[in-house]
């Protein structure tokens, strides 16, 4: 989490540097500072609280200069506060940094013992004292960084600022991102692409153990032991207007609104219908790989889990493969059985969530082969996978995840669909009629859109002061009645719980009275009765019912208290569409509320912290 910018040109840099925080915040923004080389030396300025905290005291106090470095921070070490806000700074020295340092207590005790004063309670200003302390004993600013960082265990991507070398702005990284800029006339740094859209799309993703100088004509890279390397940059399609609100009065809920295109730029050139098949070189599976694998292990966290898991289900029904589900900070650390005969694929919107990424190579190294479903292109996750068969969302800014979270379905179930051909189980009418059915999946998504908004309003107005809300599938309805629960508490802080609609009577059905909302998922597939009758049992305990219900189905309608309808589909692409009503329906509830839906409280939108 927190974000990180820099910038070394031509052009005044308080105004990049501003502008790029502004596309990071969604990593963090519990504090934001700047420290910009001027000719004065390096001068700071910081604020507690979101990003307009520090906009306010920048107009008064300005910060001329032309290199400068950014952050805006997601606490971990150090409650939000000025002084805990970085850059930090230390002698000529400042720095800001992503990440955590775990050996940061030792280290904080050797600075003391040597007459170091700290004046945070950060791991990031033990980074800047350490640096200090080499540049002191006469060694250049990348010499001092890589002699510092030697004794650093932990993650970090860091930017460092130095008086004694004005042009220059110097980077390292460790299992954070950091992604280098380059323009004419001017290089930069972020932690995510997005910051930098609006200067350059000419990227490079700094590697693990890389260190890189950025001066105004580009920059020169080397690993943290001085061997020189070279590089190609990358060319980033995404455009500067795609991670803009575009009129949207949030972006979560323009990003609801393009799932439809979201889809379709994640199925182009995929959907083979003439030969009923899914056309996916990236995956570097051959036939008959495709045919050895034994079981497929899902790793995954938060909203891309609850995909993960209708993933699993695909698998099983289509490739007749063994399919698990793993929450990736659990797959950790407690020696799980995985092997050279597993597929293990690892699924991230950010890429660079670090459970996930290290849960991934800890199956690596046991021998399984990783295939990374990802919607950054170039991030740490792909770049560790053996293949990766990326999401075409574009960029995702709202912290809560939606159009990211529609293209990984549609990945994953593309997959099941080329596994089950290459394993010649699923027959070539099913899986024509489900790729027909995926490819209008957009249009049945967009063309109700809007009347799905109104609708989901208007039922808003008489459940949003609700204080516990339950939402109820089965089959490939239970994860996203998971999704569901999971999007209103984040951004609502409303409680609510995503439940297998079966296991309601094992336990949650003490909780329910005529103050519990009980949102039912019910389309028209396998388990459609078995729902309706625990829409009954809840009924029966007076509970209010919100159904997710089929266009037309009048029967299942009149089990309802209130009901949005949905398109029809294939049984097998109903998340697609159940799940729009229940981005919705957290969306609502929370502008209805009034909570910050964009940078929901206590949460960042890439987790790089275990
Ligand atoms: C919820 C949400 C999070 C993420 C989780 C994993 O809306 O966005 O639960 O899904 O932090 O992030 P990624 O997919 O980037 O690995």
């Amino acid at each position: 989490m927190c974000g990180i910018v820099g910038h070394v040109g031509d052009e005044q840099a308080t105004p990049i540097l501003l502008d790029g925080l502004r596309r990071l915040e969604y990593r963090g923004y519990d504090s934001a500072g700047l420290a910009v080389h001027g000719s004065n030396g390096i001068q700071i300025v910081r604020a507690v609280g979101k990003l307009r905290n520090l906009e306010k005291a920048l107009a008064a106090k300005g910060l001329p200069g032309t290199v400068g470095i950014g952050h805006t921070r997601w606490a971990t070490h150090g409650r939000p506060s000025e002084v805990n806000a970085h850059p930090h700074v230390a002698g000529p020295i400042a720095v800001v940094h992503n990440g955590i340092i775990e050996n940061h207590l030792e280290l904080r005790a050797e600075l003391e013992a040597n007459g170091f004063t700290l004046s945070s309670d950060t791991d990031t200003e033990i980074i800047a004292h350490l640096i200090h302390r080499e540049t002191r004993a006469g060694h250049d600013m990348v010499t001092a960084i890589r002699r510092s960082l030697e004794r650093v265990d932990g993650a970090y991507a860091i930017a460092v600022l130095s008086e004694k070398e004005p042009r220059r702005v110097v980077v390292a990284k460790s299992a954070s991102p950091l992604v280098i800029g380059v323009a004419k006339g001017a290089t930069y740094c972020a932690s995510d692409i997005p910051a930098l859209l609006p200067y350059t799309n000419e990227m490079l993703f700094l590697e693990d153990g890389e260190i890189a100088v950025l001066e105004a004509d580009g920059f020169t890279l080397s690993t943290l032991q001085g061997t020189p390397l070279s590089r190609r940059l990358r060319r980033i399609s995404w455009s500067p207007v795609m991670a803009e609100r575009a009129g949207y009065k949030h972006f979560m809920l323009k990003e609801i609104f393009e799932q439809p295109r979201a889809l379709e730029d994640t199925l182009r050139g995929r959907l083979d219908r003439e030969l009923a098949d899914v056309s996916t070189p990236e995956i570097g599976l051959s036939e008959d790989d495709a045919k050895r694998i034994q079981r497929v292990i899902l790793l995954a966290c938060g909203t891309s889990h609850h995909a993960t898991i209708a993933g699993r289900y695909w698998l099983e029904e289509l490739a007749k493969v063994p399919a698990i589900t793993e929450l990736a900070s659990e797959f950790r650390g407690r020696d799980a059985v995985v092997g050279e005969s597993d597929l293990v694929i690892a699924v991230s919107q950010s890429g660079e969530t670090i459970d996930t990424l290290m849960a991934a190579k800890e199956a690596k190294e046991r021998g399984a082969k990783v295939l990374a479903i990802a919607n950054v292109n170039g991030s740490a996750i792909p770049r560790m996978a053996d293949a990766s068969f990326y999401t075409h969302a574009g960029p995702e800014i709202g912290v809560a995840s939606t159009k990211c979270f529609m293209a990984q379905l549609a990945n994953l179930l593309m997959f099941s669909i080329w596994l089950g051909r290459r394993r010649e189980t699923i027959d070539e009418g099913l899986a024509s009629e489900l790729i027909e059915g995926l490819a209008r999946v957009p249009h049945v998504i967009e063309e109700r859109l809007p009347g799905t908004l109104e609708a989901v309003s208007e039922i808003v107005q008489d459940f949003s002061e609700a204080r516990d809300v339950l939402f109820l599938g089965r089959g490939l309805s239970y994860p996203m009645a998971l999704e569901g629960a999971l999007k209103l508490k984040e951004i609502s802080y409303v409680h609510a719980e995503g439940y297998a609609a079966g296991e309601m009577k094992h336990g949650p059905i003490a909780l329910l009275d005529a103050h519990v909302p009980v949102i039912v998922l019910m389309p028209q597939d396998r388990h459609y009765e078995r729902v309706s009758s625990n829409m009954q049992e809840a009924r029966a305990r007076a509970a209010k019912i919100i159904g997710v219900t089929t266009a037309g189905d009048t029967q299942g309608q009149a089990l309802c208290d209130r009901f949005v309808e949905v398109g029809p589909t294939h049984e097998a692409l109903s998340p697609f569409v159940t799940v729009v009503p229940l981005q919705l329906y957290a969306y609502c509830v929370a502008d209805h509320k009034g909570t910050d839906v964009d940078q929901p409280r206590n949460l960042a939108k890439t987790v790089t912290v275990e």
